[in-house]
């Protein structure tokens, strides 16, 4: 049961109201902080969170902290301890997203990158960001996405998601569940916390990591489960809207969106307006994987060790994060 909610702030753990920043920090008036979003799954069978790819979203965090030029004194292996203590300070036996950031900390008006960096972190209980039971009506945005020589959208820079909380909020308005936003070139860039795959003749295709898209960490981990356990290869390449329209299955995945099916792009039904099939494979493998569940991708959860015996098995895992 939990008692008081807890965040990592200022190099320890504190009640999350006393979590706060002065309005004179530079983040807060700039955008100058990078973020990431981890979730963990708890799987009752074993009384464990376990927390998806800490490792890699943290190596994603201090790459896109020093783009930033930042400096943190931690690295991606004390950031994955300091996560699995947060959970099991917060004592959460349900499905959380973690909620990791790096900021500039300098209390200073101009926008240059002063030396001055803080790293902080919460979690909350999150289930469905968008609802993945059933497929999702979205719209091809208005607004284009960043480009990168304006704030690079590989960096997950917070002042960036200006873009991505216009283009969701528009496509809310409009009356859709989601956006897919196109680049300056005019391509399919992404969803707009989001990562997209279409599926074409069997074949599943995703967008470049020149093309103005994060570089998803789900969208990794969909190319290898297609690749290892379906066989299926990916092709990397630019994506015409019409492609969109034309295409046997199109799906968002990320962090929180996980893998969601798309039954429709701007009211033109995509297939038969339900999951494809390889939509639902992916999303079964997905769930599995995520919960410790799939054989041989050990080395992509990291067990929170609610319970103390437990705590053992986080080891080789830690081991791995320092080679
Ligand atoms: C713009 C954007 N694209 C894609 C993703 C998916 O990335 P990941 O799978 O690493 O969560 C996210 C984050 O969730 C995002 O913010």
């Amino acid at each position: 049961m939990r008692h008081c909610e807890i965040a990592f702030f200022e190099g320890r753990f504190v009640p999350l109201a006393e979590a706060n920043i002065n309005i004179m920090t530079h983040a807060f008036n700039y955008g100058t902080a990078v973020f990431e979003g981890i979730r963990g799954y708890w799987n009752a069978d074993d009384g464990e969170v376990y927390l998806f790819r800490p490792r890699e979203h943290f190596v994603r965090l201090l790459r896109n902290a020093a783009l930033l030029k930042m400096q943190l004194p931690y690295d991606a292996e004390m950031l994955c301890e300091l996560t699995a203590e947060l959970v099991r300070r917060n004592g959460y036996c349900e499905n959380v997203y973690v909620r990791p950031l790096a900021y500039k900390t300098a209390r200073q008006i101009g926008t240059k990158l002063s030396p001055g960096d803080d790293f902080t972190m919460f979690v909350v209980p999150m289930h469905d960001y968008v609802d993945t039971s059933r497929p999702l009506a979205v719209g091809v945005s208005s607004w284009r996405r960043i480009e990168d020589n304006a704030i690079p959208a590989r960096g997950k820079i917070c002042g960036a998601y200006v873009n991505s909380a216009l283009a969701a909020t528009e496509a809310r308005d409009n009356g859709y569940d989601e956006a897919i936003v196109l680049n300056s070139a005019g391509k399919v860039a992404e969803g707009a916390a989001m990562n997209l795959f279409i599926v074409r003749d069997g074949k599943l295709v995703t967008t470049p990591i020149y093309a103005d898209i994060l570089e998803g960490i789900t969208r990794h981990t969909v190319v290898e489960l297609a690749q290892r356990e379906l066989g299926i290869e990916t092709e990397f390449r630019p994506i015409d809207r019409s492609e969109l329209y034309i295409a046997d299955e199109v799906f968002f995945c990320g962090t929180g969106a996980q893998i969601a099916a798309i039954g429709s792009v701007d009211r033109r039904t995509i297939g038969d307006g339900q999951p494809g099939p390889l939509t639902r494979r992916l999303q079964t493998l997905y769930g599995d994987v995520v919960r410790g569940r799939l054989a041989g991708y050990g080395h992509w959860v990291l067990p929170c060790r609610m319970s103390a015996p437990a705590r053992e098995e986080a080891a080789p895992y830690l081991a791995a994060c320092s080679r």
